[in-house]
């Protein structure tokens, strides 16, 4: 299994990151999770922009292009021969002695690896319980940062309730999943929390805006309270890794019938097809 180092594909078992990495230190990094599907990269152009974008908003300078760094990550994709799968990327701000403060011009320390992916699909038919438990995350949400402190913590906390996700509270209202975002359907409204500073703008939230404008589904980008969450017709999660999974249950309540609902699986579809569409495979 090959990893891509500082743009240099090598073997996993050669690949050494010292032990003042400020990732490893400080969390000092972003990153990228990114889906194969059909031997490529799905909406990899929004991936790494975003990368982008998240290292400049912590004033990590990435050497190298866009373009650039696309064309490793396909390589790394071919050398590994992955046909359905995830790629991880990430960045941190490079080695240096240990302090808070850092000169500026460290060359950043990028690496990126390919895993298998077990699709959820016992969880997409079925649905998913998930609790609900308070946002103590920092005010830069946006920023897909490599501090995920608070989302370990919480999704553990879930995990060892038997629920999959836990869905974010912050002063009454929803933001999003410890690694997924919210939406929930009301008369047939869909609501999600607006991208902001409280919520990660996932890449699979914005190609969900995109199906449902392109299907008339009537939507809004408003955050909701929890109370108005409790009381949906319809609940659902989004990730890259999970596509979209129905909510059925929250907090040990039903959802709606406690069934996933019919405009969850209508979306469910159009995700699917646009995977299909978007990564054909090239004969
Ligand atoms: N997590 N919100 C948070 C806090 C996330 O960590 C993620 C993704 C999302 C959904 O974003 P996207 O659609 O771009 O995957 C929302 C990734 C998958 C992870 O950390 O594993």
């Amino acid at each position: 299994m090959k990893v891509l180092f500082n743009g240099r594909l090598m073997e996993r078992s050669e690949c050494a990151v010292d032990i003042e990495d400020r990732g490893y230190q400080f969390g000092d990094g972003v990153y990228e999770v990114i889906r194969i599907y059909n031997g490529s990269l799905y909406t990899l152009d929004e991936h790494i922009a975003r990368f982008f974008k998240s290292a400049a908003e912590i004033g990590i300078v990435l050497p190298f292009s866009e373009a650039e760094l696309k064309g490793e990550l396909k390589g790394l994709i071919k050398a590994n021969q992955v046909d359905d799968g995830g790629l991880y990327l990430q960045a941190t701000r490079g080695t240096a002695p240990r302090k808070h403060q850092y000169k500026p011009g460290l060359t950043p320390q990028v690496t990126a690896y390919t895993f298998p992916i077990k699709k959820p699909v016992n969880e997409q038919e079925n649905g998913v319980s998930v609790i609900t438990e308070d946002d103590l995350r920092w005010l830069r949400c946006d920023i897909k940062s490599l501090n995920l402190l608070y989302n370990v913590m919480i999704k553990q906390k879930a995990h060892e309730a038997s629920s999959f996700e836990a869905i974010l509270i912050r002063d009454g209202f929803v933001t999003e999943g410890t690694s997924s975002n919210v939406y929930a359907v009301k008369q047939n409204v869909i609501y999600t929390h607006p991208a902001s500073n409280l919520i990660l703008n996932g890449i699979t939230r914005r190609t969900l805006l995109e199906l449902f404008r392109k299907n008339g589904w009537q939507h809004e980008e408003k955050a909701i309270t929890k109370d108005e969450l409790m009381n949906a017709d319809e609940v659902f999660i989004s990730s890259t890794t999970a596509e979209v999974i129905p909510v059925t249950v929250i907090d040990g309540q039903n959802i709606g019938t406690g069934a996933p609902g019919p405009l969850t699986k209508e979306v469910q579809k159009a995700l699917q097809d646009n995977i299909l569409s978007e990564t054909a495979k090239v004969l």
